[in-house]
């Protein structure tokens, strides 16, 4: 059984703010404390930004205002235990606007410049993946907590270093994707570890688009579609089947160039179309597809997707995710005796595809355990880079790391 607590709840019907974000706090305060059925909180949710003390405020310092500083910050803005106190990105102009548009005080250029300035607890990461090691390690050195985007290190002997440092200096890092928290991973992980889909047995992730237009970095070294795109099924699939022992792959550039707004024209040098077979030990395998070269005509809605992207079977049924891991809609299921494909867990809520930041934030404040793991971070690394090994080499590649599993128990 999950760990829980019971809580009184009203509506538990979810509301999207004009933008189309669930407000969380919101949320949380409303179903807690309002109410009439009696209904099973997990502890997690019960505990994360609901059990922040009033008054209680998080500094944090934000890097990387491009694409997806504009899906980020809303919410870091919004949430009343944060302060957003410095914004940074090396292109100014970036991080001025974004400095004006969500009222944080400071702006900087540069990383030292930056760690040099007004003081705060955390440090979120948002910048193009081959700077992720780099500015991380300044802020671990600074004493700084870390969230980062995925990857956090492009070298695995890198985020051991970074994890190692980040013991040294008494704080903690982070690594995106918050897949790990949606109420469908939980569902899923429960399933399995309760035994209820029999022994699973394998698994399947897929996850590709046409491929980013914007910035260049992308199609170079330290891009790619693994570290960009198949990262979130490697952490579904690890989170729910268990950490990997050994990778196959093969990834392939498919288009000589490609033309993208900050560069123009760019010669693609980093995988666009990777294929991973991972082995979970005793022989539960899983593999992920993931590309910058798929037709996606379903990508806006989500949530509404209907197609599965990530499959787990089982010797006595099967489930199936509908819309993205990261923001996914339903899990369907069957089972013996009732193999007609169910939707079940439709909830929607707490999660956010874009709210680590916010999440670890709140265990910062509380104390609270994250479920979200550096060693999660770095074995997911780990995976991919064995799979670019496999490719280069075309072996079987052994995988040394490990992390706490199952997540929940
Ligand atoms: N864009 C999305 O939809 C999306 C979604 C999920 C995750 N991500 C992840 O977020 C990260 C950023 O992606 P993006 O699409 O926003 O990229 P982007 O290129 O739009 O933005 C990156 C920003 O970081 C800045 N930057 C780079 N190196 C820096 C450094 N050393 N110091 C300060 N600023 C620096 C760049 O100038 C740029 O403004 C990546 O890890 C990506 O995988 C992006």
């Amino acid at each position: 059984m999950p760990e829980t607590v019971t809580a009184s709840v009203g509506s538990r019907k979810l509301q999207m703010d004009e933008s189309g974000r669930l407000g969380r706090r919101g949320f949380l305060k409303g179903t807690l404390a309002a109410g009439s059925a009696l209904a099973t909180v997990p502890a997690w949710l019960a505990t994360s930004e609901a059990q922040v003390p009033a008054g209680k405020k998080l500094r944090v310092g934000y890097i990387g205002c491009g694409s997806v500083s504009h899906a980020y910050l809303p919410g870091l803005a919004e949430a009343d235990f944060i302060e957003l106190v410095s914004a940074c990105d090396i292109v100014v102009e970036r991080a001025q606007k974004a400095a004006q548009q969500h009222k944080i005080p400071n702006v900087f250029p540069n990383i030292d410049a930056m760690l040099g300035g007004p003081k705060f607890d955390l440090l979120v990461n948002t910048t193009s993946m081959p700077s992720h090691y780099p500015v991380n390690k300044k802020a671990l050195e600074a004493g700084c907590n870390v969230w980062s985007e995925k990857p956090m290190a492009l070298e695995v002997k890198d985020a051991h270093e970074l994890l190692e440092l980040a013991k040294k200096n008494g704080v903690q890092i982070w690594a995106a994707p918050t897949c790990v928290t949606s109420p469908q991973f939980r569902f899923m992980s429960d399933m399995i570890q309760s035994g209820r889909i029999g022994r699973a047995t394998a698994g399947h992730g897929t996850y590709g688009h046409e491929g980013p237009t914007w910035s260049a970095w992308f199609y170079e070294k330290g891009g790619g579609s693994l570290y960009d795109l198949g990262v979130y099924n490697v952490t579904t699939l690890t989170g729910l089947l268990g950490p990997v022992k050994e990778v196959m792959g093969m990834t392939a550039v498919m288009n000589k160039t490609r033309k993208v707004d900050d560069k123009g024209e760019v010669t693609v040098t980093a995988d666009e179309n990777t294929m991973l077979i991972m082995h979970h030990g005793n022989g539960v395998f899983s593999h992920v597809q993931t590309g910058f070269v798929y037709f996606e005509p379903e990508r806006a809605p989500s949530r509404e997707r209907q197609l599965y992207t990530v499959d787990i079977m089982g010797t006595e049924g099967s489930l199936h995710v509908q819309g993205w891991d990261w923001s996914p809609a339903t899990v369907d299921v069957a089972t013996r005796g009732h193999s007609i494909l169910q939707p079940q867990c439709r909830e929607k809520w707490p999660y956010e595809w874009v709210g680590g930041a916010r999440y670890v934030a709140s265990c910062l404040l509380t104390g609270r355990k994250s479920l979200i793991t550096a060693e999660h971070g770095l074995h997911v690394l780990e995976v991919m880079n064995a799979c670019h090994e496999s490719q280069r080499t075309g072996r079987r590649i052994a995988v040394e790391s490990t992390f706490k599993w199952p997540i929940f128990g």
